[in-house]
């Protein structure tokens, strides 16, 4: 079956109270109406169109700006069937079916969708997605006709909308192009909103002898985000699947609520994430590493075997090869470790290469920032820092060598060498008896 796909995200979000607009809000990383559009791509759309608004349409090009999709401007918010409309006209390509996804309904699955295609491919005209909810709310309702076939959708406050619970539109549908295209022209707004409601079609088709039919979902798979509140419930219900999930596939966590994952971390089995790490987005982590409690990791790709924190601050552009140590209180940015190689305590590693079997003391601080540019310094294999250093960029120290503590480095390092850059020691053989007794005298304490 060939379809396109309109996203409907064109509503000012005004629930929201945020000067973002709703559907570029985030869940686990990814913008809202992201998921829409790596929908449309899944179930292999030929084209996909974005309805937006006036005022978000800059800010929704730029947020998909890595997506081929298309967009229409709906100058002003008349409803979905308006909506619908508009984006219908700016198609190009013709395909027998539309799917209509919201920029707002952000887990809407695949599955759903073939079930969907599967209606229409047995000769239903139109396939609405509905949920049996638990609770009383305010989604249009389902009137159903003999054989699970629909027959109208009464949008609340609208006649004949019931206080009972019933069956709810989740407002995704699926329609034959040629149809809906000639009856959303049709729809009127004569109603309490004055709106033109995408719903009406319902009735619409079933008045001009087409079939209408709905597929039913679980109702948190139809969860939209209106309110900062809704935008909450949803990241949470995002985690909480993630956290199933990599449990499920062997990632051991001692307290998955305390964890939070973006929508593209991967985490191999036989991992170990301790309490209370976040996972920026971009994270690859391979399999028997332990990341410990309080680690915030992001752009990065880990090795097998590593320990990270904790306390670890990893930022993107960096990669950890096997056997990787990055302990407490350590940064690293943009800055890659060759196996075996270890940071282990307080320190800044930023744009750097680090060799095999490296050891980074603690204390050591990546000077890597002029003031203006940023500078990379390069550690060869099997290199001792010693603590408190200064690494002082542009740098190269070749293996095999070694930086005293206390050292601050500006010259690079010949291979197997000492580097040592610090005031020499005096040892001042019993001056110090002597200022003790001047320091006493000076007190009082001892007769002069
Ligand atoms: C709609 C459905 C309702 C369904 C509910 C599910 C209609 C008339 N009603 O109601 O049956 O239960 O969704 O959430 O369709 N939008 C535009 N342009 C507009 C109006 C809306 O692009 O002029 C977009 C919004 O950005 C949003 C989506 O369409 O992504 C839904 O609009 P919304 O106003 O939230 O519709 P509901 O009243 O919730
Ligand atoms: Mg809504």
């Amino acid at each position: 079956m060939t379809v396109s796909t309109i996203i409907l995200a064109a509503g000012k979000g005004t629930r929201m109270r945020s000067p973002t607009p709703k559907t570029l809000h985030k869940i686990a990383g990814r913008y809202l109406v992201s998921f829409s559009v790596e929908l449309s791509k899944d179930i292999k759309s030929k084209e996909t169109i974005v309805v937006v608004g006036k005022e978000t349409e800059l800010d929704t090009r730029k947020a998909l700006s890595d997506h081929k999709v298309k967009f229409c401007v709906q100058n002003t918010q008349l409803g979905t069937g308006d909506a619908v409309k508009i984006a219908l006209k700016n198609l190009k390509i013709k395909t027998k079916h539309t799917l209509v996804l919201y920029g707002d309904t952000p887990f809407i699955t695949k599955g759903t969708i073939r079930r969907m295609i599967s209606r229409a491919e047995k000769g239903f005209e139109f396939v609405f997605l509905g949920f049996k909810s638990q609770t009383k709310n305010s989604y249009g309702q389902f009137k159903l006709g003999p054989k699970r076939t629909l027959i109208d959708i009464i949008e609340k406050n609208e006649p004949g909308y019931t206080s009972s619970k019933c069956f709810s539109n989740s407002g995704i549908l699926l329609a034959q192009s040629n149809i809906i295209t000639d009856l959303i022209t049709k729809i009127k707004s004569d109603n309490s909103k004055k709106e033109y409601y995408l719903t009406d079609i319902a009735k619409m088709a079933a008045k001009c002898g087409y079939s209408s039919t709905y597929v039913q979902c679980k109702e948190d798979e139809c969860l939209g985000v209106n309110s900062q509140l809704e935008l909450s419930i949803a990241e949470r219900k995002f985690q909480n699947d993630f956290r199933k999930k990599l449990m499920a596939s062997g990632v051991s966590m001692l307290s998955p609520e305390t964890c939070f994952f973006s929508y593209d971390t991967i985490i191999k089995s036989g991992c170990t994430i301790e309490p209370n790490v976040i996972f920026g987005t971009g994270v690859t982590v391979q399999s028997s590493t332990i990341i410990r409690s309080y680690s915030y990791i992001e752009g990065t790709q880990i090795g097998k075997h590593c320990q990270i924190g904790p306390f670890a601050r990893i930022r993107p552009g960096t990669t950890l090869s096997e056997k990787v140590k990055v302990g407490n209180f350590v940064e690293v940015k943009n800055a890659s470790f060759a196996p075996g190689s270890k940071a282990n305590h307080l320190s800044y590693i930023g744009d750097a290469k680090i060799g095999t079997n490296t050891n980074i003391g603690a204390g050591t601080i990546f000077c890597n920032y002029d003031g203006k540019n940023k500078h990379t310094t390069v550690v060869g294999n099997d290199v001792f820092v010693g603590s408190n250093t200064a690494l002082i960029a542009p740098l190269k120290i070749s293996d095999g060598s070694i930086v005293a503590a206390g050292s601050a480095i500006n010259r690079d390092v010949p291979p197997e060498s000492l580097a040592i850059a610090r005031p020499m020691q005096q040892n001042k053989i019993g001056l110090a008896k002597k200022i003790m007794l001047k320091l006493q005298k000076l007190a009082g304490k001892v007769k002069k």
